[in-house]
């Protein structure tokens, strides 16, 4: 996107020439990007690509070394405006799971009512935990718990950072389907990292591969399968589902051993 081009309200994150360096290590970019209100944006690409980076940058944690990041049209203030979920849970252990997601509401200046709490967590197919120890449930209970202490917060962006990555498959499976039930239920606008190319194209809107470092965008991808009344055996199943599939998987291996 040239500078000189509006910047459309609608639109929740717009990269514009972004560069992020350290010393003499080009990590991203120059990287143009517009991300929509409510699109499921995923970002893909090899280890070390800069997938990390980039999101870091449009939760404010990092300052682009060039160009600008925007979202929802200002600069990005780090712990306002995003909701973060990361490949660990980061929950508090000192905090039972409900006393986690009511830290997240009064930080967010937010009723922290109990029945809200357990709102909160049966979005996620969690029922009577909110008074466990956090290390009193599974890994894919924590994530779930993660998930929905990004959601507590009534902030319009999700940025999400390979939150599956250390779950088995079926349980990674089951959190895709409530994952891709709930932002689209909820309308916010998702950037999600992963390496899976199966988990970008079951969970994207829209997919962008990135090169290997520094990461720019090799591909994007809009992803035009449909995201109700349809099952996740059939859709998975599907061979629009294998020609993406198949596309995203190409666009890496392209890249990776060019
Ligand atoms: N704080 C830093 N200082 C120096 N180099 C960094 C820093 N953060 C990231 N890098 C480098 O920038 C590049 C991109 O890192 P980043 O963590 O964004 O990659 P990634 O795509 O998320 O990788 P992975 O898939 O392994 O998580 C890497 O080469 C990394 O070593
Ligand atoms: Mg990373």
């Amino acid at each position: 996107m040239s500078r000189d081009c509006p910047v459309s309200s609608a639109d929740a994150v717009v990269l514009d020439a972004v560069t992020r360096s350290y010393g003499d290590v080009t990590a991203v970019g120059p990287v143009d990007l517009t991300v929509p209100s409510g699109e499921f944006l995923v970002l893909v690409g090899a280890s070390g690509c800069g997938k990390s980076t980039l999101l870091r940058l449009i939760a404010g944690f990092e300052q682009p070394t060039r160009g600008t990041v925007r979202a929802a049209g200002v600069a990005p203030v780090p712990g306002r405006g995003a909701g973060l979920v990361f490949q660990q849970p980061r929950l508090f252990p000192w905090k039972t799971v409900g006393g986690n997601i009511a830290l997240a509401l009064r930080y967010a200046g937010q009723p922290a009512t109990p029945a809200r709490v357990d709102e909160l967590l049966a979005q996620v197919g969690l029922d009577d935990v909110a008074h466990r120890r956090t290390w009193q449930i599974s890994g894919g209970q924590q994530q779930r718990v993660a998930i929905a202490r990004a959601l507590a917060v009534d902030n319009p962006l999700l940025l999400l950072d390979e939150p599956f990555a250390a779950l088995d498959a079926l349980t990674r499976e089951r959190l895709q389907a409530d994952l891709r039930r709930v932002s689209a239920a909820s309308g916010r606008t998702c950037v999600f990292v992963t390496h899976s190319v199966d988990e970008a194209v079951y969970l994207g809107s829209r997919v962008v591969v990135l090169t290997p470092r520094p990461g720019r965008i090799a591909l994007d991808l809009p992803i035009g399968l449909p995201r109700t009344g349809v099952s996740d055996d059939e859709l998975r199943g599907s061979p629009e589902f294998a020609a993406l599939r198949a596309e995203v998987g190409q666009a890496i291996r392209e890249r990776v051993t060019s």
